[in-house]
């Protein structure tokens, strides 16, 4: 999978992609992110990439110009599954989106700041927009990384057996039980008994009641 990500702020996306999964991911060729920088595009000697709002009020708006010409360019050499934006108006991300966007095999995404896009770019080129939840962020930087790594840990191949997907929180509409490590007792705090028994039919059974009981406790909206 290729994800390429549209940003003013690129530096912002060095870190998440530079560590752990991601990073293996991309050591492993299964998946590479790249950062453009809008700014390389802008069209006036001050390199801008915003200006006022038609009708007044406070806030800039993206410039179209500078966008279509990184969007066209990035056209002309990769063929893109989506072209996507980050908003906090977009599709609400969730797994069931995550997994159906691990399928794809390009991705652009392009970041939005400030007061957000102009409008026309939305029309005529986005073809999907995603929110990762009903709050706003200073960019959609930060939430462009959250869609790339909910998406390329799930790409076949990413996580081994012990980080498996298949065991998720949400994958199958229930939360994740709980987990315990050594040592099986600290400070008299003692792991449950059924997880030190090595009775796997009992564990999945204990597991799968847990994880219910959590669900019901915490997102009963997840079991409707
Ligand atoms: N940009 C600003 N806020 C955002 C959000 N909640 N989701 C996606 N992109 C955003």
């Amino acid at each position: 999978m290729r994800i390429d990500i549209i940003s003013v702020v690129p530096d912002l996306l060095n870190g998440p992609f530079s560590h752990s999964i991601l990073k293996r991911a991309q050591d492993k060729g299964i998946a590479t992110v790249n950062v453009i920088s809008l700014r390389d595009y802008a069209v006036d000697k001050h390199k801008s990439v915003d200006d006022y709002a038609f009708g007044g009020g406070a806030g800039m708006v993206m410039k179209i110009e500078p966008i279509v010409a990184c969007i066209e360019d990035l056209k002309s050499r990769t063929e893109y599954d989506e072209i996507i934006y980050m908003s906090p108006d977009g599709q609400l991300l969730d797994q069931p989106m995550a997994n159906a966007l691990s399928l794809k095999e390009n991705l652009m995404i392009l970041c939005g700041h400030y007061k957000g896009i102009d409008e026309r770019v939305r029309e005529h080129f986005i073809t999907k927009e995603i929110s990762i939840g009903s709050y706003v962020l200073s960019g959609g930087e930060l939430a462009a990384a959250v869609v790339a790594d909910a998406v390329i840990r799930l790409i076949p191949g990413v996580l081994n057996d012990e980080t498996s997907a298949l065991s998720d929180s949400f994958q199958d509409n229930l939360l994740a039980p709980p987990v315990y490590t050594r040592p099986a007792e600290f400070r008299g705090w003692k792991v449950p008994d059924v997880l030190l028994s090595g009775h796997d039919a009992n564990i999945e059974k204990w597991r799968h009641e847990k994880a219910l009981q959590r669900t019901k406790e915490r997102r009963p909206d997840l079991l409707k």
